[in-house]
């Protein structure tokens, strides 16, 4: 859990493509909403027992209206059915964040790619790298026009947008937009973990940043040990066993986490690491933080060796 929770009123439901709700969200009383970043993302506290988390759409200036689009999942795990189904104008829904784990840094140039509705972080990229001057493509592709959101605010950029409705133009031609990136390039991808791993192979090392809405990793493998974890702030150390993850050992411990999805996909519950190696399982940190070692998602991710002392 976090401590920023608030309840913002749906101010607006809108069709923003086949299968797709785009919800304008306020505060009760008209007040600001908390600052964001393109990339930024809240959690939708829909139950209990259903929180999801999606990508703020809209204008990070506009301080009034969040917006987020949701994806009709029929296979899905309840929360795009919850909102499709039974959100309404006027409704409560209660929000944390915004959080943000695929922030859109600095460069001279970018190159996008979208599926589906992985647009959604994307869509306010590209008006910050416009604005920055910044030169930028965007490759999005979707199973069919009509699936595909913001068609029409995408019109305005021309054609440094290409659009790949699947049954039009087949597989994204991931070749044409990373093969001989020129150099100081940032390649920024959202959509189905197939295309993200895709992506991820072809693109030229160092250069790829990626949001997953679906875990890339296993959370438990056979073979997996137990280990200790010390407590650093209070000295107390906890053994977490296999199949227990760190985040419901160190909660158990009384230890004061923050957390949300549960499956390494949100970043919310970020821990330091003061000593040990961290066997990361999560779809968030990039390979450098991996290898740097100094956090981990204590959701999934477990330790490579007997003893981790996290900054808890
Ligand atoms: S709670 Fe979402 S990454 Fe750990």
């Amino acid at each position: 859990m976090t401590m920023d929770e608030t309840e913002l009123v749906v101010a607006s439901r809108a069709s923003a493509a086949d299968g797709v709700l785009l919800l304008t969200l306020r505060h009760p009383l008209g007040e600001p909403l908390p600052a964001w970043e393109p990339g930024a993302h809240v959690d939708l506290v829909l139950r209990p027992d259903l929180e999801r988390q999606y990508s703020l759409c809209g204008d990070p200036a506009d301080r009034q209206a969040w917006r987020i689009a949701v994806l009709r999942e029929p296979d899905g795990r309840g929360g795009s059915a919850y909102l499709h189904e039974r959100t309404a104008v006027g409704d409560k829904l209660r929000v944390r964040g915004p959080r943000n784990h695929f922030r859109l840094e600095p460069s001279p140039r970018y190159r996008f790619i979208a599926g589906g509705i992985g647009i959604t972080p994307i869509l306010p990229m590209l008006a910050a790298a416009e604005a920055a001057g910044a030169q930028w493509t965007l490759l999005y592709g979707g199973r069919t026009r009509g699936s595909m959101a913001f068609l029409t605010e995408l019109g305005r950029y021309g054609d440094r947008v290409t659009l790949a409705p699947q049954d039009e133009t087949g597989p994204l031609d991931l070749a044409a937009v990373l093969d001989g990136v020129p150099d100081g390039t940032l390649v920024y991808c959202c959509g189905p973990g197939p295309l993200l791993d895709a992506v991820q192979e072809r693109c030229p090392p160092g250069i790829l940043r990626v949001e997953r809405f679906t875990p890339k990793e296993r959370r438990h493998a056979d073979g997996d040990g137990a280990f200790d974890v010390v407590l650093a702030r209070s000295g107390r150390t906890v053994t977490v066993a296999p199949g227990v993850s760190v985040l419901d050992a160190v909660r158990a411990a009384g230890a004061e986490v923050l957390w949300s999805c549960t499956e390494g996909t949100c970043g919310t519950c970020e821990t330091d690491v003061l000593q040990g190696t961290p066997d990361h399982r999560d779809s968030v940190l990039t390979d450098e933080e991996r290898a740097a070692g100094e956090t981990m998602l204590i959701c999934v991710s477990r330790c490579r060796g007997k003893r981790l002392v996290l900054d808890l």
